[in-house]
């Protein structure tokens, strides 16, 4: 059984002192963690703080990435055990964002989420599909696969702290979101993927977001999809009213 899940990203948004309040505000008003878990991914600068707010809520913080090493002389970069000290629950890697303007690789991406794992950590691993798919023949396939590409070495029985998100980039902040059955469409893919590289059962164990100018307004019908688990929005979670909107979607 897979528990809903919807996030923020903030991307680089907001101030502290913003970041503070929207805690104190959601923190009061969020849904019961059996039905739905959720999270909000902020800039590094805010998550110790953020994470002390939300203490004995059902929120939880998320980093927006990190590097693959735990320490030395990597100036600048965010350290995963530093992240998991401060008592952050996920890291999202791969936004494409992050392959765009910092050309992330597939690579680099997996060497991350190894690394995500080995601290306690769950990552959220953006796969974007301009990059990588096609349909032909009314069959979906990858032109170069994000997933598998992203989850070399990652073992069977770490999968289930695995969560993928689905985010087309002419979604992304465009206020054109993918219909509910391209957003299924795209997450039925990645599930297949996984069910090859591992099992139908671990495939079912693993969340799988879409993310791409998600709005209160079409929030319901995406999770409503049998393969989409989940949301990860942008604008959409910057305000506490419009992210507790996402939440309360039924
Ligand atoms: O990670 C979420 C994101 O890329 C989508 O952003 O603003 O289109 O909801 P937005």
């Amino acid at each position: 059984m897979r528990i809903p899940f919807i996030a923020g990203n903030w991307k680089m948004n907001l101030t502290l002192s913003e970041a503070e309040s929207f805690v104190k505000v959601v923190r009061n008003h969020l849904p019961v963690s059996e039905t739905l878990e959720t999270a909000i991914a902020a800039s590094p600068l805010f998550l110790p703080s953020m994470v002390k707010l939300s203490k004995g809520s059902p929120l939880k913080i998320a980093a927006q990435n990190c590097f693959y090493k735990d320490a030395g002389a990597y100036t600048g970069e965010v350290s995963p055990l530093s992240l998991k000290d401060v008592g952050v629950s996920y890291v999202i890697l791969g936004h494409s964002e992050r392959r765009r303007y910092f050309h992330e690789s597939n690579k680099m991406i997996n060497l991350k989420a190894l690394s995500v794992l080995k601290n306690g950590m769950s990552p959220i691993i953006g796969c974007d599909e301009k990059m990588s798919k096609i349909k032909s023949n009314n069959h979906m396939k990858w032109l170069d696969n994000p997933v598998s590409e992203a989850l070399r070495n990652v073992k069977a029985e770490d999968m289930s702290r695995v969560m993928i998100a689905y985010e087309p980039s002419w979604a992304i902040g465009t206020g054109r979101a993918a219909t509910k059955e391209e957003a299924e469409d795209g997450c039925y893919l990645i599930r297949t993927t996984i069910s090859e590289l591992y099992s139908p059962k671990v495939a079912d164990q693993v969340r799988i977001l879409y993310g791409g100018s998600v709005s209160h307004k079409n929030v319901a019908d995406l999770m409503a999809c049998p393969n989409i688990d989940g949301v990860l929005a942008g604008k959409a979670s910057l305000n506490p009213d419009n992210f507790l909107k996402l939440l309360n979607y039924k």
